[in-house]
C-alpha cells in the first residue's frame, strides 16, 4: 500500500488545525501499536463520542462436523437473498485465521458498520455501487476485491442491481504478497499487478449535517450497537498508508508457462496462515507435451477452497457458478478420470475463480451443510461417469 491523502491537512501533524476557530479532532489510526502502517484523520467530532451504547449481539457460528473427512462441493448458486450488508453475512467456514461468508443482501443498511477486530476482503461477484467510508467514497464494480482495513466505518450504497459478495474476515492483515514487493514496499516490476491497479477512495465527503446514526462495531466476536448524535463520516482530511481500496480481478495478469505452473503464481493476497489466489481467463501451458491441468497433489498441510465465479465450466459437469469445492488437508486431489486426456491440447481457459488456501483446518458451518452435494467425494471412481469434475484451477 502506498501513501495517499484526501481533503485538507495541516502542514505538520499534531499541530493546531482549525476551522472558524474550532479545532479539528486528530485521530491516528494505526496497526501494531505505533510501529505498523497508519493514517491520520481529522474529524469534526471526537470519534469516541456516542449517544447511547445499545445491545451486544454475539456472532454465533453453528458448526457442522461431518461424519466423514472427504472432498466436498458446496452449491451456493441457489441461495435466496437475505438481510443487509451487516445482517446478511452467512458464514460458510472458519478457523482462527479466517472466516468466509457469503452475502446476497435484500437491501442496503442505513446503519454504518465497522470491523474492530479484523480486516475484510470482499469479492464482488455481482453488483456495483459505492462504499461510503470515513476515508471517502470507494466505487466498486463487478469482480472487484474490496479491501477494508479494520477500523474503517463504512456502509454500502448499491447501484440498484443484484448484489452478491464473498467476504473473508481475518484477525490479521490482508496484504499483497511479500514476494511481490521490494524492500521499500513498492510492487515489483515482476509482480502480476501494479499500483495503478489499486484504487483508493476517490472523493472525501465530509458530513456536517446534524443527524442521528447507528453504528454496528464488530468486537470480541460480536456486534456492539451504538447510537450517535452526529454523522460518523465527518472527516475533513486524512493521509497515510491505511485506507480501503479496490482491485479488480481482471487486472491480475495471469502467468502461463511452457509446462504447468503451481497455484502460487495465482496468489493475489496474503494473510496469517492463508493465501488468496485469482484464477483468471488465460492461455494454458504451451509445450506440445504439456498437461494443462493440475497434477494430483497432496498439499498435506493446506486446505484448498475454490469459489467458481464465471467462465466455461463445460468440461466440468456439476461445477457451476457459485460452486465451492473444499479439498481438505491430509488428502490428495486432482482431476477426475478422463479429464486429463480431454484437456490435452487445450490452449485457453475462460474460467474465473477465487481460491483461499489455509494452513490450518477450516470448520464448516450448518449453512455449509445445507449446500453440500455429497456425491463429489465419489467423483474420482474409475469407470463411472463423473458427476462432478475439477477445474483447471487448484
Ligand atoms: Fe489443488
Amino acid at each position: 500500500m502506498r501513501y495517499h491523502r484526501l481533503g485538507q491537512l495541516p502542514r505538520k501533524r499534531h499541530t493546531q488545525f482549525r476551522e472558524n476557530g474550532r479545532l479539528f479532532v486528530e485521530e491516528v489510526m494505526g496497526l501494531e501499536g505505533f510501529s505498523g502502517n497508519e493514517s491520520i484523520l481529522y474529524h469534526l467530532t471526537s470519534p469516541c463520542r456516542i449517544a447511547e451504547a445499545g445491545e451486544f449481539e454475539p456472532i454465533q457460528h453453528r458448526e457442522w462436523v461431518p461424519d466423514a473427512h472427504v472432498h466436498r462441493h458446496l452449491i451456493t448458486g441457489g441461495i435466496a437473498p437475505e438481510g443487509d450488508p451487516i445482517t446478511g453475512r452467512r458464514c460458510l467456514m472458519w478457523n482462527n485465521d479466517l472466516e468466509v461468508s457469503i452475502v446476497e443482501p435484500e437491501s442496503e443498511s442505513e446503519a454504518f458498520y465497522r470491523n474492530g477486530e479484523g480486516d475484510e476482503l470482499i469479492f464482488v461477484h455481482e453488483g456495483s455501487g459505492e462504499l461510503e467510508t470515513i476515508f471517502g467514497t470507494v466505487p466498486y464494480r463487478q469482480h472487484d476485491y474490496i479491501v477494508v482495513p479494520r477500523g474503517t466505518t463504512y456502509r454500502f450504497r448499491f447501484d440498484g442491481e443484484e448484489q452478491l459478495w464473498l467476504i473473508l474476515h481475518t484477525p490479521g492483515e490482508i496484504e499483497s504478497p511479500n514476494r511481490y514487493r521490494n524492500r521499500y514496499g513498492q510492487l515489483l516490476e515482476s509482480a502480476p499487478f501494479s499500483h495503478r491497479d489499486v484504487h483508493p477512495p476517490t472523493e472525501l465527503v465530509t458530513h456536517r449535517e446534524s443527524t442521528e446514526a447507528e453504528v454496528f462495531v464488530r468486537v470480541r466476536g460480536g456486534l456492539q450497537h451504538y447510537r450517535l448524535d452526529y454523522h460518523p463520516l465527518d472527516v475533513v482530511g486524512w493521509d497515510g498508508y491505511v485506507y480501503p481500496y479496490t482491485f479488480n480481478i481482471h487486472d491480475f495478469e495471469p502467468r502461463t508457462g511452457r509446462i504447468h505452473l503451481p497455484p502460487p503464481v495465482h496468489q493475489t493476497f496474503q494473510g496469517p496462515n492463508f493465501v488468496v489466489c485469482s484464477f483468471c481467463p488465460r492461455e494454458l501451458d504451451y509445450d506440445p507435451e504439456a498437461v494443462p491441468l493440475p497434477y494430483h497433489h497432496s498439499n498435506l498441510q493446506s486446505e484448498e477452497m475454490i469459489y467458481y465465479v464465471s467462465g466455461d465450466f463445460g468440461s466440468r459437469k456439476g461445477i457451476e457458478v457459485g460452486s465451492i469445492t473444499v479439498h481438505p488437508s491430509g488428502l490428495p486431489h486432482g482431476p477426475q478420470p478422463g479429464l486429463v486426456e480431454k484437456a490435452l491440447g487445450a490452449r485457453r481457459t475462460e474460467e474465473l475463480a477465487v481460491m483461499w488456501d489455509t494452513f490450518n483446518p477450516m470448520r464448516l458451518s450448518e449453512f455449509a451443510r445445507e449446500l453440500d452435494e455429497p456425491s463429489y467425494a465419489y467423483s474420482w471412481r474409475e469407470g463411472t461417469p463423473s458427476p462432478v469434475a475439477e477445474s483447471t484451477t487448484g
